[in-house]
């Protein structure tokens, strides 16, 4: 990774492309997973893995420890008093769960390529993506070119577990991060064709429900009839929290719902996707969702409730006749703009206490929370970010609205004052949080040029 002086930063990265990816496949096959405790000192060893190659390209770069895992800031080398705009990239290296192992077709955390597509748990959620900004910004000090602006690169562990570690860091930090906006590169883009500038995402709560019914498993046939049975408990209360039309069911839930403008369906309604394709992508034999609502709206502009995980009783092979002693349902609920976190809480919280029969015990855990997010796509940054991806992809972008949630993009908003430019780069067939994750190779070199084209065409836009 020698200076190259007489290559241009898009030249560097075509030349350098195979040790990038190698390097890439180093990053990948840390198993940071933040869900599971046991990573802990993974999580620690793939954020120095970070901050060592932060500096090897030329970042200042450091490592900041948290009550949780360690948070990675690197900068790109400025002179003091620089009049430079200021952005702050933001990614995560923390990933979800790779389980269950048995669906992955090699190992998550050994990095495969099979024809365009690099197959690995976090390998487009979110490091590939984090990685193509890194590496952008390589190009340019590598080859002796003058950044037109003043990058952070602001790299977490907890993305994928709510954020908490990040919250305080912004708030001691805020002077070093105060920036003209975040670039994210954490949301998807219908196909290579159609790259995309994501204006809004959807916020989240999430809750876990337990009901305790007898003080131990029991015999199913000499006990059965006289006590509740939890999961059968369960079952009842979670069927009446949403009804056959895909509406949830529970008092106030869509008072502050912002609708749709005509503007946004029709949008919308150009999403390269048919209704009959996505039902075959999803793999069901019919889709379900909100009537009244297209599938595209369902999963970006309309909120949901999903059960994420639902335990009791008895797993294993062949039966055991028991009346389990507990069950349990991990909830989350996604929300649109105008949905207030902690309002939706209470009433999923009361409803679900109305609900709960008095022949078991309910215990309920409060999750991470994040507030849905939208911004308009019209303003000078998003035109500039459009502008980009139509010269990185070499086609019309799209605008967006994503279900994901993002929840720190509030928190960049509140305690930095910056808006987020979401550009993401994961295709739908990616299988983020799904097993067989991968990252289309294209996308990463595309992904890569974007990176280097966006500064000269931020640096042009009038400051804030
Ligand atoms: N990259 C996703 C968020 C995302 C994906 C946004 C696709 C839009 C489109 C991120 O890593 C993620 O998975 N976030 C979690 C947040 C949660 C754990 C608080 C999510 O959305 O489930
Ligand atoms: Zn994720």
């Amino acid at each position: 990774m020698c200076r190259v002086q007489s290559l241009s930063p898009t030249e560097y990265l075509e030349h350098n492309y195979e040790r990038l990816v190698r390097e890439l496949c180093a990053y990948i096959r840390f198993p940071s997973v933040s869900a599971q405790p046991q990573h802990a000192k993974d999580l620690a060893a793939c954020a120095q893995w970070v901050v060592d190659h932060c500096k090897k390209i030329g970042l200042d770069a450091r490592l900041c420890k948290t009550e949780g895992n360690p948070i990675v800031l690197a900068k790109t080398p400025r002179k003091a008093g620089s009049k430079k705009p200021h952005y702050v990239v933001y990614g995560h290296y923390d990933v979800q769960p790779p389980e269950p192992f048995e669906l992955w077709k090699t190992p998550p955390f050994e990095p495969r390529i099979e024809g365009d597509s690099l197959f690995a748990r976090g390998s487009s959620d979110n490091k590939g993506q984090n990685f193509a900004h890194l590496s952008a910004v390589e190009a340019y000090l590598k080859t002796g070119t003058e950044l037109p602006c003043d990058i952070t690169f602001l790299i977490e562990g907890e993305e994928e577990v709510g954020s908490k570690s990040l919250d305080g860091f912004l708030r001691a930090n805020k002077k070093e991060l105060a920036c003209e906006a975040f670039v994210i590169s954490d949301t998807g883009m219908p196909s290579l064709k159609h790259p995309a500038l994501t204006y809004a995402l959807r916020g989240i709560i999430s809750a876990e429900i337990i009901l305790h019914g007898p003080s131990r498993d029991l015999h199913s046939g000499i006990y059965g009839g006289t006590v509740d049975n939890p999961a059968m408990a369960l079952a009842q209360l979670l069927a009446q929290l949403r009804d056959k039309n895909g509406k949830i069911a529970i008092p106030g839930f869509y008072y502050d719902v912002e609708s749709l403008s005509a503007y946004e369906r029709k949008e919308m309604a150009k999403m390269p996707m048919t209704e009959k394709q996505y039902q075959q992508f999803m793999g069901v034999p019919k889709l379900f969702g909100e009537k009244g609502y297209t599938f595209i709206e369902q999963r970006s502009a309309r909120p949901t409730i999903e059960i994420n995980g639902l335990t009791s009783g008895y797993q294993g092979e062949g039966s055991k006749t028991i009346v389990p002693a507990w069950a349990r349902a991990k909830l989350t609920f996604r929300l649109v703009p105008n949905q207030k976190p902690d309002k939706i809480r209470k009433a999923v919280l009361k409803r679900i206490a109305e609900l709960c029969p008095p022949t078991v015990r309910l215990e309920m855990k409060v999750g991470h929370g994040g507030e849905p997010y939208i911004v308009s796509p019209k303003s000078d940054i998003a035109q500039a970010a459009l502008r980009t991806l139509k010269a990185a992809f070499g086609c019309e972008p799209m605008l967006m609205r994503e279900g994901g949630s993002i929840p720190i993009v509030t928190q960049f908003k509140n305690v930095i004052g910056a808006d987020s430019l979401l550009l993401g780069l994961a295709l739908p067939d990616d299988n983020a949080h799904s097993p067989n994750e991968k990252f289309s190779l294209d996308a990463f070199k595309k992904g890569m040029r974007m990176g280097a084209l966006l500064w000269p065409e931020l640096a042009k836009l009038k400051r804030k």
